[in-house]
């Protein structure tokens, strides 16, 4: 099974947006999208999500799945827009119910926010499967970046989500609520188990050294070069360099933003009374 993939690449949050799909029956999945947000102003934009609307149409595919690999804190998802005008369940890692129990206190979120992932279509279990057309997607659960951290493996493919990164970038970070190095690790030796000619897809790129942003790469590949964790390095060793990385790291600029609207599926807070959404910044908490 050899998915075609269409990756849009969005340069203010360095992520990656990618469309698969079954070439025979041309039913298609959206993993990870965006929802373009200007934090000087609160204003929200759709330039990202409508790249991969036009493309969607132009190609005549037909989404079945919106998923997520995980709560995003660097990015808004765009998941009920793209919903309303594709169509298709917006799907998550089961575990969300932890991520939201953490940041419903940390947000104070009003009473109907209930912190059991119903604000989704589907929730995954590690080893659930989905369909595609004729493609079979196998879901494996990847926790460490946060604990609701899902891998999707489809046909030869295999969307990672925040666990690797391309071979000369490493890894994600493990110091959000709940996240936890060693925990990675064991995550990323479950990918690296696949197959070496398996096509890995990233979630972002940051084009270290000046090299242009490049997402796509392999098993073999990041075995035998990724920075943090080619074959070789020993699990303590790893979580020593990534607790040290992680303490230098500054938060990502839309963290309060996108993990208010990404808990909930992509949909904003309540109105207030004056009919407006806000969005809340938690003083001296995080
Ligand atoms: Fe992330």
């Amino acid at each position: 099974m050899h998915p075609d993939v269409k990756t849009f690449f969005d340069e203010a949050t360095y992520t990656a947006t990618h469309v698969v799909w079954d070439p025979d029956t041309r039913e298609a999945a959206i993993i990870d999208s965006v929802k373009d947000y200007d934090p000087k102003s609160g204003r929200t934009g759709t330039a990202c999500a409508d790249a991969v609307i036009a493309f969607v149409k132009q190609r005549g595919l037909t989404v079945v799945w919106i998923l997520e690999t995980h709560v995003h804190a660097d990015h808004l998802t765009a998941a009920p827009y793209l919903k309303e005008e594709l169509g298709g369940k917006v799907a998550i890692g089961a575990r969300i119910d932890q991520v939201q129990q953490v940041f419903k206190k940390l947000f104070n979120t009003e009473e109907g926010f209930t912190a059991d992932g119903r604000q989704f279509d589907r929730l995954l279990e590690d080893g659930d499967s989905l369909s595609i057309g004729k493609l079979d997607v196998r879901v494996i659960h990847t926790p460490g970046h946060t604990p609701a951290c899902v891998t999707y493996v489809i046909g030869d493919a295999a969307f990672v989500g925040d666990t690797l990164f391309m071979p000369d970038f490493g890894t994600a970070r493990c110091d959000f609520p709940g996240g936890d190095a060693r925990t990675l690790f064991r995550s990323i030796r479950k990918i690296l188990a696949l197959p070496p000619e398996t096509r890995l897809f990233m979630c972002h790129d940051y084009a270290p050294n000046g090299r242009g942003y490049r997402w796509e790469t392999t098993v073999g590949a990041e075995r035998a070069e990724n920075i943090h964790v080619r074959d070789g390095v020993s699990e303590d060793d790893f979580v020593e360099m990534r607790s040290a990385r992680d303490k230098e790291l500054d938060m990502p600029v839309l963290i309060l933003p996108s993990v208010q609207v990404n808990m909930r599926a992509g949909d904003m807070p309540p109105a207030e009374d004056n009919g407006l959404r806000y969005l809340k910044i938690p003083v001296d908490a995080l």
